[in-house]
């Protein structure tokens, strides 16, 4: 059972449950036909395991602004909780703890703040880029290391913990894609511990010296324990980590396969936000959340009960006729990619989203300008994660 649809099996995939089917992960290469399927069941689908779906970008829209619908059960329960990196975070929590704790990190992500941020962005790339070899992977040499070095400054980690920390940061990400044996499991936990001790010293350090950072803006806050503290500086780690780096993948891949495409940003790099917006579309790196009724939750004729498990296919509102016009074709200069649902929307929505726009804004114009030719030698390899949707490897040339 992945962590995205927690509280579903995998195990009724070939008994026609198409929720199932879905985290079962063996549908990862193409799952769009499959959401089709759900669409066309109507605007909720019930799967044989008792696991609700939203398809429709109007249904989802409304539902994650619902507060009948919450991140946790009645009981307070998160289910897969042991594993789960982002279980004591706010991103899990419901209201009051969300809205006092994410109003204390906030500020971090504030436009001007932003702004202030894209020359390090631009200077990180350029480094990134003049050290690539003429085939490389993009995403060990890429996409990865960009957003790693993005939110090691946001958060202040200095230069000699920072190898240290983006170790620590990829175990524990990787538990996304599922931790199938007692090692991993094992490894996943030290690294949480090792990443506690690292953010607690860094904690220490700037409660006497503070500095511009996100971590000396959270101490100085009254309104929250160390254990929040430390939750909420792993869930920005994790999030910086594990998002925009699906973004940027997904983007050369698609590029790859649609070279008319490839051509139009290489001819207007300006074009870039666009394609952006276009690939959050198009591919979404989060492609469902999760969400449970604390009051019987009716819809299209249905009623999904107390405690109940709704999915919300954020990646099947991104593809939806109804409000995108042939939902299926890549399309950099589409009018309406900004109504996508990538970044979700309510309460939770996306508290990095105007970094990971700008990041992936930077990457991909840097990449049509300076990598003209960036082609695939061979193969991506597909992560297993149905939390995310990326890719592990992806051998290119210049
Ligand atoms: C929440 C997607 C990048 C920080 C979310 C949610 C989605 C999402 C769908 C909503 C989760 C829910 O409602 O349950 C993405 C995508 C990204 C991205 C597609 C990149 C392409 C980032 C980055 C950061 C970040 C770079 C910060 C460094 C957060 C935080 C939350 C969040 C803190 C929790 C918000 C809350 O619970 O109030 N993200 N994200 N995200 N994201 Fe992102």
């Amino acid at each position: 059972t992945s962590l995205a649809i927690r509280g579903t099996t995998s195990l009724l995939a070939d008994a026609g449950d198409l929720v199932c089917a879905i985290d079962s992960g063996r549908y990862q290469g193409n799952p769009y036909p499959l959401y089709e399927r759900i669409r066309a069941a109507g605007p909720v689908y019930r799967g044989l395991s008792g696991t609700y779906a939203l398809t429709s970008h109007a249904a989802i829209s409304a539902a994650l602004r619902d507060p009948r619908l919450r991140v946790r059960k009645t009981s307070g329960r998160l289910a897969g909780a042991s594993t789960n990196a982002l279980a004591d975070t706010f991103l899990s929590m419901d209201e009051p703890d969300h809205g006092r704790l994410r109003r204390i990190a906030a500020p971090a992500f504030r436009p001007k703040l932003m702004r202030q941020m894209r020359a390090g962005i631009e200077a990180t790339t350029h480094r990134l880029v003049d050290r690539l070899n003429d085939e490389f992977d993009l995403m060990t040499d890429f996409a990865a290391p960009l957003p790693i070095a993005v939110i090691s400054d946001l958060l202040g980690i200095p230069e000699a913990d920072r190898t240290r920390f983006a170790h620590y940061g990829q175990i524990v990400g990787r538990a996304f894609d599922g931790l199938g044996n007692r090692g991993l499991v094992r490894e996943y936990q030290a690294a949480v511990a090792d990443l506690r001790n690292l953010f607690t010293r860094l904690m220490n350090e700037r409660r006497t010296n503070p500095g511009e950072d996100v971590i000396s803006a959270l101490v100085q806050a009254e309104d929250l324990t160390a254990d929040e503290l430390i939750a909420t500086c792993r869930l920005l780690l994790l999030a910086g980590f594990e998002t925009t780096v699906n973004l940027i993948g997904n983007a050369v891949v698609l590029f790859d396969s649609h070279r008319d495409q490839w051509d139009l940003l290489k001819g207007q790099p300006n074009l870039a936000p666009r394609a952006v917006e276009e690939v959050l579309r198009f591919e979404s790196p989060v492609p469902a959340l999760l969400r449970h009724p604390h009051e019987p939750f009716e819809i299209g004729g249905r009623v999904v009960p107390v405690d109940g498990d709704l999915v919300v296919l954020l990646a099947a509102a991104n593809r939806d006729p109804e409000v995108f016009t042939e939902p299926h074709r890549f399309d950099i200069t589409r009018e309406d990619a900004v109504e996508h649902l990538a970044f979700g929307g309510g309460a939770h929505y996306c508290l990095g989203a105007p970094l990971s726009r700008l990041e992936g804004d930077v990457a991909l114009r840097t990449l049509a300008e300076q990598l003209p030719g960036l082609r695939l030698t061979g193969a991506p390899l597909r992560r297993k994660s149905t939390v995310v949707r990326g890719y592990l490897h992806v051998p290119v040339t210049k």
